[in-house]
């Protein structure tokens, strides 16, 4: 029998291993509190993966699982590899291509030695190394476990030291493999104001891509998040699921395919398009992080496993406070002065929000920002709109008793502009092509370490000169159009470098301001992916704020981003009453975008009150785990539920989504997440003025048991259309 070496990943310690004997079989077991991904090392250095999914409870058992979960023949030995390299004996998508110094395509890539150790409170990090037997060249897949969360994070690193720079074709970020007998995917497509449209699909032999070539915006039309589901379509609570998102803000691929032996393969990185990356000696490529999650309770346990670990190591201060706001995009679009700015002010506080933010239109001179056709770039105060600066408008609004932020789209230059005037080598253009523009703009070149000073200066600058400016919303409105640098050597490096760069500028100014916060928005929801993340304390899902709309939008959203992070505004976009955009919108961050004053007396007093509710619920609503109790797509309501992590407070939202005869909730909805030895009262909120609850003389107390197996019926229907439910366990 085959002497099989096991070597577990350990949490507390530290293990360094040199592969010890020749024949010797190792597997290492990268684990969290219940899911594990194994790879196995065979005695010729071949690294493989043979499991993706839930922990065995002995580990020793993973040398046990059947090579590769074959079904057949694999004539290669390569297709659960754990980091395929192209062009020696591979058959199938690589994880990696390039081509050596010397000419040479092909690579191989064997183990070397594997460690791993604590980095951080539950958090373990392994590495493992791989080379090629016949080059100086070297491949280190990183694997950071975070324990309580079951979310792994895999990148990896690409160095050697060739006589001459190796150009790389190909290089992901990630390449799992799992066995089952068949697989749902369920991605998302959406475009402006219609984001995050879900689509679910058998996956069968051959690949299926995701990917995105749009420079910026990448997710405009396909975001870098997804769902696999094992064996049957993937369902709220129950079945196999893996959910996976690509921490990048720029062109990515992702590759699903199903091999000849009928396993799941699956590449995620950077997209090879246009992409080849010229690596010196020496030098050392760094991919972008693949984040992943498996659950074998369903899509739920997946989303609420990335929301905690995003609260907890992704999104600045995930687990401190946000600020509600009044924005006026829509209330003035380009149309405004200081005196009605100033009026907002005192709207703002009227209302009872934290903060008031200026959109877009307040800079310009020589080519004034009076609409989406100049501007951009000259990032000085518009003397005729704001003759007395930025800082009085900051005193004004103090004054006022709220605090100020603004607008601002760094990335970006109009062609009617000083900033293209003065440098527009600057610019992502083609000397010999026609200028092709989105929204009126271009996008500025920051792969140039000149323009990252730049855009690092605008933002620098207006907070250097307003210490108490209290946010920035970062916009981004145009994809790279003909991608080309008038400064870089590379043109093939333009695409990465330029998310590279702005990741630089980004990281420069969280280090000087680390408490700011700053909104994620790309016209809507054209970025939001755990790259830009780790800056952002919140983004913006979607400019569509239609009440409806938007229950679509979060829903899906939900699957991968927490409600702390994701910016609801009540605006007057969609034709539902007032109390239903701000049900939708207190599933979040909650913002306003209306003219306050045209609020008649009943919806200012409202929306007051609403203000003051979410303050008291809001910490319950971010930090609390979400469940989705019934889905629009099936139902006639979506319902979803926060609950507090000590199971003592829960908000329950439910919405009429469906026009039919006699549409609603007409049985009881069980719900989730309760304890259920606890008991409950339930008490409604956001009671319109003047009308009385059908719930709040109920004084009845219901087991957690009772509401998670009977259920409990919020009554929606066509005369109540949004109910906000609050659960409170009894003493
Ligand atoms: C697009 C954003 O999504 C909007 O909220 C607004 O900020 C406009 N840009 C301003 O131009």
């Amino acid at each position: 029998m085959r002497q099989i070496v096991f070597l577990l990943v350990s949490f507390l310690s530290v293990t360094v291993s040199m592969a010890q004997t020749p024949s010797a079989m190792q597997h290492i077991a990268i684990e969290t509190r219940r899911t594990a991904l194994v790879i196995r090392v065979d005695k010729d250095q071949n690294p493989t993966i043979v499991h993706l999914g839930q922990r065995l409870s002995r580990p020793e058992e993973y040398a046990r699982i059947p090579e590769n979960g074959k079904r057949g023949e694999d004539y290669t030995g390569l297709y659960n590899s754990v980091y395929t390299p192209a062009g020696s004996r591979n058959l199938l998508e690589p994880a990696i291509q390039v081509t050596h110094a010397d000419g040479n395509p092909s690579l191989d890539l064997r183990y070397v030695r594997h460690e791993s150790k604590p980095a951080g409170e539950g958090v373990e990090l392994t590495t493992v190394s791989l080379k090629d037997p016949q080059y100086p060249f070297e491949v280190t897949l990183y694997f950071k476990a975070y324990q309580n969360e079951d979310v792994i994070e895999q990148w990896s690193t690409i160095r050697h030291t060739e006589k001459k720079a190796v150009t790389l074709h190909k290089y992901a970020s990630a390449n799992l493999y799992i066995p089952a007998q068949n697989y749902y995917l369920t991605h998302f497509h959406g475009d402006w104001a219609s984001e995050m449209n879900p689509t679910e699909e058998p996956l069968t032999e051959g690949i299926k891509v995701l990917d995105t070539k749009l420079g910026t915006r990448a997710d405009l039309f396909q975001p870098p998040s997804f769902l696999v589901a094992l064996n049957q379509p993937a369902q709220e609570n129950q079945g196999e699921v893996v959910a996976g998102t690509l921490a990048w803000s720029g062109n990515y691929q992702i590759a699903f395919e199903v091999d000849p032996l009928h396993n799941l393969r699956f590449m995620a990185g950077i997209n090879p398009y246009a992409s080849a990356y010229t690596l010196a000696p020496g030098k050392e490529f760094t991919t972008p992080a693949f984040l992943f999650t498996y659950s074998n309770t369903g899509k739920g346990t997946a989303s609420r496993n990335l929301h905690r670990w995003a609260r907890k190591f992704r999104i600045p201060q995930g687990e401190g406070n946000r600020l509600t706001l009044l924005n006026n995009w829509e209330a003035t679009y380009f149309d405004f002065n200081e005196e009605k700015l100033s009026a907002l002010f005192k709207d703002g506080k009227k209302l009872g929000v934290d903060l008031f933010l200026l959109d877009d239109g307040w800079f310009g001179n020589k080519y004034p920002r009076n609409n989406d056709r100049a501007g951009l770039g000259d990032w000085q105060e518009n003397v005729k709109k704001l003759p007395h600066g930025l800082g009085y408008l900051v005193k004004e609004a103090e004054t006022a008793g709220i605090r100020f932020g603004i607008w601002l789209e760094p990335e970006m230059v109009s062609p009617k502009s000083e900033l293209y005037e003065k440098h527009p080598d600057w610019v992502l253009k083609l000397p010999n092509r026609q200028e092709y523009y989105f929204r009126n703009q271009l996008v500025l070149d920051l792969s140039n370490p000149k323009v990252q000073d730049f855009v690092y200066g605008v933002v620098d600058g207006v907070m250097s000169k307003n210490p108490t400016l209290g946010y920035i919303k970062w916009d981004c409105n145009a994809v790279i159009y003909n991608a080309f640098s008038a400064t870089n050597p590379n043109p093939s490096h333009v695409y990465v470098e330029y998310v590279q760069g702005l990741y630089k500028v980004l990281e420069r100014l969280r280090a000087k301001y680390p408490t700011l916060p700053m909104m994620l928005c790309s016209g809507g929801g054209g970025r939001v992916d755990y790259g830009a993340l780790r800056y952002f304390t919140e983004f913006w899902p979607s400019d569509n704020t239609d009440g409806m709309e938007r229950i679509f939008i979060q829903w899906n959203y939900s699957y991968f981003f927490p409600s702390i992070a994701t910016c609801n505004h009540v605006t007057d976009w969609g034709k539902q009453p007032i109390k239903f955009r701000t049900d939708v919108a207190m599933m979040g961050k909650l913002g306003y975008d209306i003219v306050v004053s045209k609020l008649d007396e009943k919806e200012l007093q409202f929306s007051q009150e609403a203000l003051k509710t979410y303050d008291r619920i809001k910490n319950v609503v971010w930090q609390g785990d979400m469940f989705r109790l019934a889905s629009p797509y099936e139902w006639d309501v979506a319902s979803l539920i926060y609950v507090s992590e000590p199971r003592d407070r829960a908000v329950w939202f439910t919405y009429l989504t469906k026009s039919r005869y006699k549409a609603g909730s007409v049985a009881p909805i069980r719900l989730q997440g309760l304890d259920p030895a606890k008991n409950y009262t339930v008490r409604e909120l956001n009671v319109y003025p003047g009308l009385t609850s059908r719930l709040n003389n109920d004084t009845t107390v219901y087991s957690g048991n009772y509401l998670m197996t009977v259920g409990f019926n919020p009554n929606v229907d066509a005369s109540r259309t949004s109910v906000v439910l609050e659960l409170t366990a009894a003493n």
